[in-house]
């Protein structure tokens, strides 16, 4: 059981980091040099759509597994890492949840109006977010190895 926690726990984390990366660092440069905002910002759009739904599972998953490996052996006796992590962990869960209902709602908004410059400056604030919460779980991770 323990084992299986740490193997959800861990597919989550590479899931929500790992499309975290490919996006800023390969999706969205690679659309900015080849396409005009107003095929940019829909297709920007249309891929957030699809991996968001997949980060609300993950967010789930990484705290129910989170929770039941730190509660399995005790708040009291958790290492400081772990402690580290739950906190780093609910701050990304929160980085997440204003990127989710504020600028992503109103970058949904900008594209159905077809209000591009108010599109892209949704985008970059979108960018911006997951630029802190791919540091913050990188910094989670770091915790946990560096101080148990
Ligand atoms: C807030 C909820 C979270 C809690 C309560 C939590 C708790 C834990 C605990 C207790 C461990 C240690 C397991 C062990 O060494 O046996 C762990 C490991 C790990 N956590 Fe979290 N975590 C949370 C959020 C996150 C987040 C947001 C990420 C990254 C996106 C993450 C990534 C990892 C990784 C990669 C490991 C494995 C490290 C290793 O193999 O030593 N966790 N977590």
């Amino acid at each position: 059981m323990p084992s299986l926690m740490k193997f959800l726990h861990l597919a989550a984390a590479i899931v929500w980091l790992g499309g975290i990366s490919f996006m800023l660092l390969a999706l969205r440069p690679a659309a900015a040099e080849l396409l005009a905002p107003t095929q940019r910002l829909p297709l920007i759009a249309g891929v957030l759509k699809r991996f968001f739904p997949l980060v609300w599972l993950t967010i789930g998953l990484l705290l129910l597994t989170g929770l039941a490996m730190l509660l399995a052996v005790g708040m009291k006796n958790a290492p400081p890492g772990w402690h580290l992590m739950f906190g780093i962990g609910l701050l990304m869960f929160a980085v997440f949840g204003h990127l989710y209902f504020v600028p992503y709602r109103r970058l949904k908004r900008a594209v159905a109006a077809a209000d591009w410059p108010e599109g892209g400056r949704r985008v970059a604030q979108i960018a911006m977010l997951a630029w802190v919460n791919l540091l913050l779980g990188g910094l989670a991770i770091a915790a946990v190895i560096f101080f148990v």
